[in-house]
């Protein structure tokens, strides 16, 4: 029995493996119909979720597995003190596979360690986000072609995004890719992931500024500034406008540079980017499903020849 809390959990062919699988899904939906019947898929959400909870529920139902779960603290028995441990063993008795969202880092680690079945990390506070990674992989791998040979800018809040930190240890195990991380300094990514590419001989900046650095990129990664991490309301009005794309500004970028966001967005791209054929963040909601489809059948061992 396998659980995912870090993406780093994951090897580079078992990361490849998943893409594969992701993309046979896309070519053959009909092979993996009822791959998952009689399986159930608990969604454990204490944070609020649209895409993560709900592809996960599309996926297992694509899959011809049932879900159960809840979607807020309040309306589990979190609420009256049982802990997370106790409930992952509960839930094991009734579920054959956990995602779990938590706003405590580690707490989809602890539920991993009590329960009997899978624990899938489904964002862990400003932690983690590795099933946002998979999406997000597959996305370039899609629509660019590959994961190598890559200079990638992420923008915005790189210290809270938790999708940012699980993003870059991911590429940082493929060739000759290159980070621009573009964040005012109060939002910069933290030193452990600077170390971590540092220690790797692995290319980066940090830079302030996004429309010096646009015609340089590959990939561009916008991020929400996160304000549910925020100590105070003043930082956080201060800084959430910080970056907004726009389509003038993508006149600065190469023609075939991608535009990824894992969403919810709230100023940071305009729509007048969302019909730029480089703009790619709503497809990358759609991978999500195949990609959690294909992560479901690995971690409950179940294999489509
Ligand atoms: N990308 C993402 O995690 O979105 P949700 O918070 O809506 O799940």
């Amino acid at each position: 029995m396998r659980s995912l809390n870090s993406i780093l959990d994951l090897g580079v062919d078992e990361l490849d493996g998943l893409i594969a699988t992701a993309k046979d899904i896309i070519a053959h939906p009909e092979a993996y119909w009822d791959r998952c019947a009689h399986k159930k898929l608990a969604t454990l959400f204490f944070e609020p979720s649209t895409r993560t909870r709900l592809s996960f529920e599309a996926a297992m139902l694509e899959l011809g597995g049932s879900v159960i779960g809840f979607s807020e603290a309040s309306s589990s028995s979190a609420s009256k003190g049982e802990s997370v441990a106790d409930t992952a063993k509960i839930v094991s008795c009734y579920a054959d596979i956990i995602a779990m969202r938590h706003p405590k880092e580690g707490a989809p680690y602890v539920a991993s360690q009590a329960a009997s079945i899978p624990v899938i990390n489904a964002g862990d506070g400003g932690h983690n986000h590795p099933t946002q990674t998979l999406a997000d992989l597959l996305t370039i791998s899609r629509e660019m072609g590959r994961l190598s040979n890559l200079t990638i800018g992420l923008c915005g809040d790189l210290k809270f995004g938790r999708t940012v930190h699980s993003l870059v240890n991911a590429l940082s195990r493929y060739d000759n890719l290159r980070f621009i991380f573009i964040s005012p300094t109060e939002l910069r990514v933290p030193d452990y992931i600077t170390e971590m590419l540092r220690e790797k001989n692995i290319p980066y900046e940090e830079v302030i500024r996004l429309e010096d650095k646009l015609p340089e990129l590959d990939v561009l990664y916008m991020t929400r500034v996160q304000k549910e991490r925020f100590f105070n309301e003043e930082d956080y009005v201060r800084l959430k406008d910080f970056y907004i794309l726009t389509a003038k500004k993508m006149n600065l970028a190469p023609p075939d540079m991608l535009v990824l966001h894992p969403l919810p967005r709230v100023n940071e791209i305009s729509v007048d980017v969302d019909d730029d054929p480089r703009a790619v963040y709503f497809k990358q909601a759609q991978y999500a499903v195949y990609v959690r489809m294909a992560l479901i059948l690995t971690l409950l061992n179940i294999h489509v020849d």
